[in-house]
């Protein structure tokens, strides 16, 4: 499918565009607590009810949203009989909505989790999502997350993509720093690990390319909310999303998830600990490659991730990583071996599949050994 993307030049007047072309009569828009701040977007809204489309405003879930929210969700759709669907909001908000899209497609009840074992054929409500955050690429991504009885879902289905992206800058002002940092660094290991993912190809691989180059050029004035720093990370994570719509994350992402779980923090936060220890270590364990293009492909496409990076070694990449993990300064906890037994146990074992290298238990604790605080490690372990 491709996608529509609009700019936001002329203050979300492609809203109404959009909804007149794909005839909208009943807009159901999802969005998260953070749309009270998005007065521009709500007005353009309360416009179009003016001009007689009916609105449904579903904002009952929360961050991490859960299987429950969404039976919710589908279940006030179709009252609502929409015609019509936008996401506005973080990752959160774009995979609600786009888990409404596929489950209210089908005819069975969703309840005990029934859906998440069902093949569904989506519907073709016309669906926008506007990312308030720079860093999921979820507005283009065929991944959906949601956590059903504690554990974490993946939903995937090409189906689910919104059909329109707005992408608009301005939206991103309010953004707290911890939040700008953490969405960075996700979108940084998007680009990452789609990079050295087994699935990546020439396709993707320009898009990490193009990613790594942008965030690195946007940062500073990301970090530091301009107007130009603001719309350069925004694409640039709209294009690192597109790189792993392709090849997938790999062994960062899955070693991630729990430590979100267990620590509270962000995504991103977590995802950025778990690459700073596997970006050395997949570069020393080169000669182990497990994709078939074979370690020559690999230590070749070290030069290729030397080059988005503006480098020209792995190690100086390597070197590059470490010093934006010390620039965003983000905590690095401690562990005891009870979390880590526990950490190493809920790794999810399809993502692990895509790293170019094989990692075991053994190099899993020797990884997360060095992701945490080691101080922190050995000061709790002895206790
Ligand atoms: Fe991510």
């Amino acid at each position: 499918m491709i996608q529509h993307y609009f700019d936001n030049k002329n203050n979300y007047e492609c809203l109404e565009q959009w909804a007149s072309n794909r005839t909208i009569t009943r807009l159901f828009v999802v969005c998260g607590s953070s749309f009270r701040y998005f007065s521009d977007i709500r007005s353009k809204i309360n416009e179009l009810e003016e001009k007689g489309i009916k609105v449904f405003y579903f904002d009952d879930f929360k961050p991490n949203p859960v299987y429950e929210s969404v039976v919710e969700g589908v279940k006030l759709f179709r009252q609502f009989r929409a015609d019509g669907l936008l996401a506005v909001g973080g990752g959160s908000s774009i995979d609600v909505a786009k888990c409404i899209k596929l489950y209210s497609s089908s005819d069975k009840p969703g309840e005990d989790g029934g859906w998440l074992k069902e093949t569904i054929n989506v519907n073709e409500i016309p669906f926008m999502a506007i990312p308030t955050t720079a860093g999921t690429g979820s507005e283009t991504t065929r991944y959906a997350v949601l956590y059903y009885r504690g554990e974490k879902q993946s939903i995937t289905n090409k189906d689910i993509v919104p059909d329109c992206v707005l992408l608009a800058p301005q939206l991103l002002k309010s953004l707290p720093l911890y939040q700008r940092k953490a969405t960075m660094g996700d979108a940084l290991c998007h680009a990452l690990e789609s990079f050295w993912s087994i699935n990546s190809n020439d396709e993707s691989k320009e898009y990490s390319t193009l990613a790594i180059q942008e965030i690195l050029k946007h940062m500073d004035g990301y970090l530091n909310n301009t107007p130009e720093g603001n719309e350069g990370m925004l694409k640039a994570a709209n294009v690192a999303g597109k790189a792993i719509n392709i090849s997938q994350t790999t062994a960062g992402h899955a070693m991630s998830y729990k430590i979100t779980g267990i620590y509270g923090l962000a995504h991103g936060h977590a995802a950025m600990l778990c690459n700073k220890a596997l970006f050395p270590w997949t570069i020393n364990n080169a000669d182990k490659c497990v994709d078939i293009r074979g370690s020559e492909y690999l230590k070749n496409l070290f030069d290729d991730i030397a080059g988005a990076f503006g480098v020209d070694s792995i190690e100086d990449a390597v070197n590059k990583f470490e010093d934006i993990f010390e620039k965003l300064e983000l905590d690095i906890p401690s562990v005891t071996d009870e979390r880590l037994n526990e950490l190493v146990h809920s790794v999810n074992a399809l993502r692990l599949k895509n790293h170019p290298i094989k990692l075991d238990e053994d190099d899993m604790v020797e990884l997360y050994r060095q992701i945490f605080d080691e101080r922190g490690f050995y000061d709790v372990s002895v206790l």
